[in-house]
């Protein structure tokens, strides 16, 4: 089936004995045995849960991954693939990731032995160099990044991940599958937080891992049930009820982007406006070659740090909020929100000024978002 028709009827299909077109939420911890030995496929809810599956199989298939698990919220999915990492293992980052990313790979992944190095993974040559001088184990990419909106050649991280034997994990949570699917490149796991696009309602905190192989999803699977950072049934339901209107999203906040990064293009008071749906954004045609859209966030410079302040205070449809991916437009303001835990040199260095403001583009209607950045730019 097509994805649209897979998420049209995500979670349908599930309960023969009553025939209910919509998954049911089974808030069940334990699961009666039919005797010793036997198992209805079902034991314990942190093993495996009716609802968290319907869910799982339902991204796996949207992915064309063999296996998904989902957790408790993204970053519990990226602590889940980091251990799959041994001490002294090294692995290749990129370098404006997500803030909270960056801190358990610091504050956790290197107590338990791990090496992080951090590299603009937008730039192949570069990464082909490094795996050239020393000897990595997996690579984290995000794609694009957030929240400079850098691309990665997927095609050329799969076949670099391959030539050295390495797990390449994608951090897809702006595009989805919807817009693209980073195993059909070579990627060994798919990352999310699910928090964002595929919730979509502002309303949960989830995360999911998709992973290529079956080896690959029972090692996270392990993980799952051994750490037990478990989706709970009623937020897995809720995310099965929200991915039926993915794509219709989508193609919303894209059109709503696009809107609002041709205004700000224009803007005076807006510099380096980045959307990989702009032509002239570096990242659009290599976008364009791996995916279907550019997803609903953009990010621009505003002239000084004090103008940024003014800009968030000035905003009354934006709402100044932490968080992206839903129907509601927020504006970030990531050098001490998303990214503080990040030091100021390497901020400095991967670009992330104090000037830097992100705007997640929801589906309010476009003329209410371009009045209202039109009166908070324009200055006293
Ligand atoms: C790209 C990206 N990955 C992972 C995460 C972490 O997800 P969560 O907040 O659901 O734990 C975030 C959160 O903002 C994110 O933006």
């Amino acid at each position: 089936m097509k994805q649209d028709t897979l998420l049209a009827q995500a979670g349908a299909r599930r309960d023969p004995a009553t025939g209910a077109i919509t998954m049911s939420i089974c808030p069940s911890a334990a699961f009666q045995h039919p005797a010793l030995g036997q198992s209805t496929g079902f034991d314990y809810s942190r093993t495996t849960n009716p609802t968290r599956k319907a869910l799982e199989e339902t991204m796996a298939a949207l992915e064309g991954g063999a296996r998904a698990v989902a957790f408790a919220s993204g970053l519990a999915a990226v602590d889940a693939v980091m251990r799959l990492f041994s001490p002294g293992d090294a692995v290749l980052v990129t370098e404006d990731i997500y803030g909270g990313s960056y801190r358990l790979f610091e504050r956790f992944g290197r107590t338990h032995g791990l090496h992080f190095v951090y590299i603009d993974t937008s730039k192949t040559e570069n990464i082909a160099e490094g795996l050239k001088r020393n000897k990595f184990k997996g690579i984290f990419a995000e794609l694009p990044t957030n929240p400079l909106l850098k691309v990665a050649d997927l095609k050329a991280l799969g076949t670099l991940a391959k030539e050295y034997g390495l797990l390449l994990v994608v951090d897809n949570t702006f595009l989805t599958p919807v817009l693209c699917r980073p195993l059909d490149f070579g990627a060994d796991i798919t990352l999310y937080s699910a928090t964002k696009y595929l919730g979509g309602h502002n309303d949960l905190i989830a995360g999911l891992a998709v992973a290529k192989t079956q080896e690959t999803g029972e090692r996270l699977a392990f993980i799952q049930n051994a750490a037990g950072a478990i989706l709970s049934p009623f937020e897995s339901w809720l995310l099965l009820r929200s991915l039926k209107t993915l794509p219709l999203r989508l193609k919303k906040h894209e059109e709503n982007a696009l809107t609002v990064a041709e205004f700000l293009q224009k803007h005076r008071a807006a510099r380096n406006v980045r959307y990989p749906g702009l032509p002239t954004d570096p990242g659009h045609a290599l976008l364009t070659a791996q995916a279907s859209g550019y997803g609903g966030i953009i990010s621009f410079d505003a002239a000084s740090r004090a103008e940024a302040e003014r800009i968030l205070a000035s905003v009354r449809v934006f709402l100044f909020a932490e968080s992206l991916g839903a129907c509601e437009s927020l504006i970030t303001y990531p050098h001490i929100q998303t990214h503080a835990d990040i030091p100021p040199e390497a901020r400095e260095r991967a670009g992330l000024t104090e000037r830097l403001l992100r705007l997640s583009v929801g589906l309010e209607d476009p003329s209410d978002l371009l009045d209202d950045l039109s009166y908070a730019l324009q200055g006293p």
